[in-house]
């Protein structure tokens, strides 16, 4: 049965293992209610992770502990697919068609890349790393979203796809949807905890300010507890002048629900240290069951990979015949059969 609902595709880089509150709140908790409304396909982005060197073993288990944790956010396979980019070899099929539609400056001029090329430094800096965007591209082309929901760090990425989406049509016929990024609520932003004015990241300066949802509840509270916060004592939301403040009433507010406007009032006249210990709690309650619901999936490895290879044959039956499509209009001669 033909679906009414418009489809979106997100994605997200296996690499990390352990996903942080920036990741859980800004992206897939998203996922989650993004899958009431829409059509949902979402990637385990692991060609994307080999763009700079992984440890073999290590990727296949962070592979594996990402798609837990996809789920025991609630991502629902029976309402979901939910995949391995590597699993659908539509991926790489296509982002070699686009790589030919793009120009060398044009690439040249990805931000992402150039500050993942600044850290990786020239040797380390892959031809992979380069084209990242636009296999990125062939990730979302290949599946026709009108939507692709992403942080605003994505945003360039998802220019880039409608730019060779427009291309693509303009020179051999009307072939791909020219999709738009929905970008995730600025709500959504999780900063460090110990430099709330820097984005919650894996490459944090001092692990302190990051909070790994598998790590041990106890130290998580230890690191809300010793959360920097700003001069000053009132609990208020200002994200110029009490970033540090700001950044806990909006973890807060994500987490239960609460609006921040309420979190003021409830903590009007009240210390810092009142806020904080009450939002390791928060914290606490959050982590525990999403812990352990992770690891009932883990324990069961060859269910997970079920889920994963069922998606992939859903995937595979919207990508290959875009792909048929796109090598069509680039005649390609079709294989005889
Ligand atoms: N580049 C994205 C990130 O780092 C992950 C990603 C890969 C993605 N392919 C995608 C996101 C396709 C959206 C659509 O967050």
């Amino acid at each position: 049965m033909a679906s009414e609902r418009s489809r979106v595709l997100s994605g997200i880089q296996p690499s990390a293992g352990s996903f942080h509150l920036g990741n859980y709140l800004g992206a897939v908790r998203q996922w989650v209610s993004l899958q009431e409304s829409y059509d949902t396909y979402y990637m385990l982005a692991d060609l994307h992770a080999i763009t700079v060197a992984q440890d073999p073993e290590a990727l296949r288990t962070n592979t594996r502990l990402s798609a837990a944790q996809i789920l025991a956010a609630g991502v629902d396979p029976e309402r979901s697919v939910l995949f391995a980019q590597s699993h659908v070899p539509e991926h790489a099929e296509l982002a070699w068609v686009m790589n030919c539609l793009t120009g060398f400056g044009e690439a040249s001029r990805m931000t992402q890349f150039k500050d993942k090329a600044a850290k990786q430094g020239a040797e380390g800096t892959t031809v992979g790393l380069f084209t990242y965007p636009v296999l990125q591209v062939a990730d979302i082309l290949l599946y026709q979203p009108q939507q692709v929901p992403v942080g605003e760090d994505q945003r360039q990425h998802v220019e880039l796809t409608r730019d060779l989406a427009e291309r693509f049509n303009a020179r051999y016929g009307e072939t791909f949807v020219v999709p738009e990024a929905y970008i995730l609520k600025e709500t959504a932003k999780i900063y460090d905890l110990q430099e709330p004015t820097a984005k919650m990241s894996k490459s944090a300066a001092s692990p302190k300010g990051l909070v790994n949802l598998m790590d041990e509840p106890k130290a998580t509270a230890k690191k809300i507890r010793s959360a920097v916060t700003d001069t000053g004592s009132e609990i208020r939301f200002d994200r110029e002048n009490k970033p540090g403040v700001s950044n806990l009433l909006n973890i807060y507010a994500n987490l239960t629900g609460l609006t921040v406007q309420a979190l003021e009032e409830k903590y009007q006249g009240k210390l810092y240290g009142a806020l904080k210990t009450d939002l390791a709690d928060v914290v606490v309650d959050f982590v525990t069951p999403f812990r352990d619901r992770t690891r009932e999936y883990l324990d069961d490895p060859a269910t997970l990979d079920k889920i994963l290879a069922a998606g992939a044959e859903k995937a595979r039956e919207v990508a290959s015949p875009t792909l048929t499509a796109a090598y069509d209009k680039v005649g390609f001669l079709r294989p005889a059969r």
